[in-house]
């Protein structure tokens, strides 16, 4: 599997690392490792057929703040100057216009390469239009770890609970949003959390994505095209976000043994992200930096799943479970895959 990687920031470099802690599962799986033949970042590129060393990347990365050798003004000529297979697709979120990230991803799937992403912009512009190009060119298109980080969810609901009819599923979606409200919970003010969310890197690069809402409404957008089959985009969110969460309000729902947390919703008639009251004890009102999401299915029940919902590597393992899946594919297959 020939891969070129665009983006090389947190995910990008989790990634990398990634591939250096599973080198030897690929060898055992495939009987070769995963081949990176190209990495862009936003002014540089550096590619060889042959493959680039992980180690060697994130070495330039550190000392020089460039993964690339070469600068470039177009990522579309780097990858057409390239023979790769899969796309993994990790550049900064634009939630306003798509960005980079739109423009390589489209690029791509044009091409017939296989696609795997975590950019939620994109997905919340344009998912419909990107789902129909992987199926008019025949590539697959996995975007896992653009929801809830590490936890799984749009995989568990398309693959594991296949057979299941979802009626519902709300989460906590933004990891910053509930981090604030956590800390709100014991006393310090929203500026106050905010500022340490910023500081210990949750935070988007603009934090009025996190909380005004629009982060997890790109969230809730994905969801609901991939796991409900709707036609859907960032624009069809009801949003409200925690700015006007007052500490009084906390208080309040504190002494009714409640919580507030905000939380995205996906039902029939339902698409929504708002701050919401939660019961003490029930699975929505984890604290910290924790996404969690519950799934009413109508054999199974509900269904509660959490975990780290941002971060370097534990992004970074949700494209190794996109990847393994493509490969597996491949390898059932005996060659180029069908999408799905
Ligand atoms: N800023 C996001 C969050 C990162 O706080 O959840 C993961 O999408």
């Amino acid at each position: 599997m020939r891969v070129l990687i665009s983006g090389f920031g947190t995910v990008g470099q989790g990634f990398a690392e990634v591939m250096i802690l599973r080198k030897d599962f690929f060898i055992e799986r495939y009987g070769k490792e995963i081949s990176i033949v190209c990495v862009m970042d936003s002014s540089t590129y550096v590619s060889n057929e042959s493959g680039l060393s992980p180690n060697e990347l994130l070495e330039r990365k550190k000392t020089t703040g460039k993964v690339g050798t070469e600068t470039y003004q177009d990522s579309l000529k780097v990858m057409d100057s390239v023979d790769y297979d899969l796309l993994i697709e990790v550049s900064p979120t634009d939630i306003k216009t798509g960005g980079v990230g739109l423009k390589n991803i489209r690029h791509a799937l044009e091409s017939g390469k296989d696609v795997i992403t975590v950019n939620k912009g994109p997905l919340a512009l344009k998912f419909c239009e990107l789902v129909s190009l992987a199926k008019k060119n025949n590539c697959k298109f996995r975007f896992e770890g653009s929801v809830g980080g590490a936890m799984p969810i749009i995989n568990l609901c398309r693959e594991s609970l296949v057979g299941e009819n979802i009626s519902s599923m709300r989460g906590i979606l933004n990891g910053t949003c509930n981090f604030i409200l956590s800390k709100m919970d014991n006393g310090q003010s929203f500026e106050q959390a905010l500022k340490e969310a910023q500081q210990m890197g949750y935070a988007e690069t603009d934090p009025t994505n996190d909380i005004e809402g629009y982060d997890a409404a790109c969230k809730v957008v994905i969801l609901a095209n991939s796991v409900f089959r709707k036609s859907v985009t960032f624009s069809d969110v009801n949003i409200t976000g925690i700015s006007s969460v007052t500490s009084e309000a906390i208080a309040l729902a504190a002494s009714h043994n409640m919580v507030i947390r905000l939380i995205g919703e996906v039902s029939d008639d339902k698409l929504e992200v708002a701050p919401r009251l939660i019961p003490k004890g029930h699975p929505l009102s984890i604290t910290g930096t924790l996404n969690a999401a519950q799934v009413v299915t109508d054999l199974a029940g509900p269904i509660t799943v959490s975990g780290r919902g941002a971060g370097r590597i534990e992004t970074a393992s949700a494209i190794l479970s996109d990847l393994v899946s493509i490969m597996d594919d491949r390898k059932e297959r005996g060659g180029k895959c069908r999408n799905q």
